[in-house]
C-alpha cells in the first residue's frame, strides 16, 4: 500500500470561545486544501471523525456539514470510533482509495468540547466505555485509567515518578508547539503534586478537554507523486477491537488491541518496531503513553516507564514519543486527535517541525485508541 498525503492542515487546539464546531472543521479543511494546492472540487470523498457533537453541540450529520462547509455535493460521512474516530477517518479513505472508489480524498476530525461543564463532557466521553458495566456505576474516564496505572504499577513495580516523566515530557515537547493548548513545562513535583483526579493520576496526568479540528488529503500515488514532491506516504494501516467494559479483559496492565493492530499496520508495511523512527501515541492519561509504547512493541513489557524516566522520549532522544505534546500538553479534542496525530508525523517526516524536529526521521507511527481499548487503530507513514 502507498497512499500519498498531499496536505495537511491544524487549528489551534485549546478554549477557542469566538468559533463554532463549524468554523473549526471549516478551517482545519480550507488549510489542508491550501497546502495541497488543489480546489475543493478536486475531492471526491469526505470522512470526518467526530465523537461528541451530537451530546455536545446538538449538532450530529457532520459528514454533510464537511461537505456544505466546500460547497460540494460527493459523499461525506462521519466516522465514530470513541477517541480513535480521527485515525478511522484515515482508514476509511484509505479503503476508498485502495478500492478505487476515489483518487482525492479529504481526512478531518473536529471537536468543540469546552462550551458545556466537565461533568456534561465526562457523562459524554463515558459513552465510549461499557455503559451497563462502568457508566452505570459511576466510573469515569480518568478513573478506569487510574486501575490501570495501578495494575500496573503492581505488576511491574512503576513509581510514581517514572509515570510522572510521561507528562514532564510531553509539556517539554507541547511549549514547542504554536498550536499546543498548554505551552508551558512541567516538573516532576509539578505533576506529581496538582490535584488529585483519580488516584494515582493526578490533573497533570489527564489530557484536558478541548476544541480543535485537524484536516489531511489522500491521494493516490501518481496522483501525490504529480501535486507535491515531498509527499509522505501511509504504508500500512491496522485497526483491532476487545472488550468494551475493562472488566472482562485479560489483563489490566496492557491494550492488546495495540499489539494486534500494530502486528497488522507494520506487516503490511514490512517494518519492524526498529525500524520506527518517532511515534504519535494515545496519551489521555500518563499510563496510557506506557502501554501504547510497549503495545507498539517500541520497549518491552513493564519496562517503557524506566525509559521514560531516562529520558528516551524526547524529541533528541533515542526514541521520539508525542513530539507534539501529546494529548496532555497538545490538548484532545477527540475526534481531531488521529488525524492531528498523523499531521504531526507527517510534518517531522518532511522537516517541519521547527523546534521540537527530529533528526533524520523516515519512519513514524501513530496510535489512536477509542475508550480504554476497545479500539485501537495503529497507522504507519513513510518518507
Ligand atoms: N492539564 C493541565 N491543566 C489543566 C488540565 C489538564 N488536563 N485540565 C485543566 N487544566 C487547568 C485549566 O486550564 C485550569 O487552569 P486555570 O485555573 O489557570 O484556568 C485548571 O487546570 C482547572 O481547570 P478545570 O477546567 O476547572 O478542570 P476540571 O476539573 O473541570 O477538569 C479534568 C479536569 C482532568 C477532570 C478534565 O480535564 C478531564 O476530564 N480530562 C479527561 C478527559 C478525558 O477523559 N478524555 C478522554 C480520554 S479517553
Amino acid at each position: 500500500m502507498k497512499i500519498g498525503v498531499i496536505g495537511t492542515g491544524l487549528t489551534k487546539f485549546g478554549e477557542i470561545w469566538d468559533k463554532s464546531l463549524r468554523d473549526l472543521l471549516a478551517e482545519a479543511q480550507l488549510k489542508s486544501l491550501e497546502e495541497a494546492g488543489i480546489s475543493p472540487k478536486d475531492i471526491e470523498m469526505i470522512f470526518t471523525g467526530n465523537m461528541c457533537a451530537g451530546a455536545l453541540s446538538g449538532q450530529l450529520h457532520i459528514g454533510a456539514m464537511a461537505a456544505e462547509n466546500l460547497r460540494l455535493n460527493v459523499p461525506s460521512t462521519r466516522v465514530e470510533g470513541a477517541c480513535a474516530s480521527g485515525a478511522l477517518a484515515i482508514r476509511a479513505g484509505i479503503a476508498a482509495i485502495e478500492s478505487g472508489a476515489a483518487k482525492i480524498v479529504q481526512v478531518n476530525g473536529v471537536e468543540k468540547m469546552t462550551d458545556v461543564s466537565t461533568e456534561q463532557v465526562t457523562t459524554a466521553l463515558m459513552g465510549a466505555g461499557d455503559e451497563e458495566v462502568e457508566g452505570f456505576q459511576g466510573a469515569t474516564f480518568p478513573a478506569l485509567y487510574a486501575l490501570m496505572a495501578r495494575a500496573y504499577m503492581q505488576e511491574f513495580g512503576l513509581t510514581r515518578e517514572e509515570l510522572a516523566a510521561v507528562p514532564v515530557k510531553s509539556h517539554k515537547h507541547g511549549s514547542m508547539n504554536p498550536i499546543a493548548q498548554y505551552q508551558k513545562e512541567l516538573s516532576i513535583d509539578d505533576v506529581i503534586n496538582a490535584s488529585m483526579v483519580s488516584d494515582p493520576l493526578t490533573l497533570m496526568d489527564c489530557s484536558p478537554i478541548t476544541d480543535g479540528a485537524s484536516s489531511i488529503i489522500l491521494a493516490t500515488e501518481s496522483i501525490a507523486k504529480k501535486l507535491n514532491n515531498d509527499a509522505v506516504w501511509v504504508v500500512g494501516s491496522g485497526q483491532a477491537s476487545d472488550t468494551l467494559a475493562l472488566s472482562n479483559r485479560d489483563s489490566l496492565s496492557e491494550i492488546k488491541a495495540t499489539r494486534f493492530a500494530a502486528e497488522h499496520a507494520f506487516k503490511q508495511a514490512g517494518i519492524t518496531a526498529r525500524d520506527v523512527h518517532l511515534a504519535e501515541v494515545h496519551d489521555c492519561f500518563s499510563i496510557a503513553e506506557l502501554l501504547a509504547i510497549e503495545g507498539l512493541g517500541l520497549a518491552k513489557k513493564g519496562e517503557a516507564g524506566k525509559h521514560a524516566a531516562a529520558g528516551h522520549h524526547y524529541f533528541d532522544s533515542k526514541m521520539p514519543i508525542n513530539t507534539c505534546g501529546g494529548l496532555k500538553s497538545c490538548g484532545h479534542p477527540i475526534g481531531a486527535t488521529g488525524v492531528k496525530q498523523a499531521v504531526e508525523i507527517v510534518h517531522q517526516l518532511q522537516n517541519r517541525a521547527g523546534k521540537r524536529q527530529v533528526k533524520k526521521a523516515e519512519v513514524g507511527v501513530a496510535q489512536n485508541v477509542g475508550g480504554t481499548g476497545a479500539t485501537v487503530v495503529v497507522n504507519v507513514f513513510k518518507r
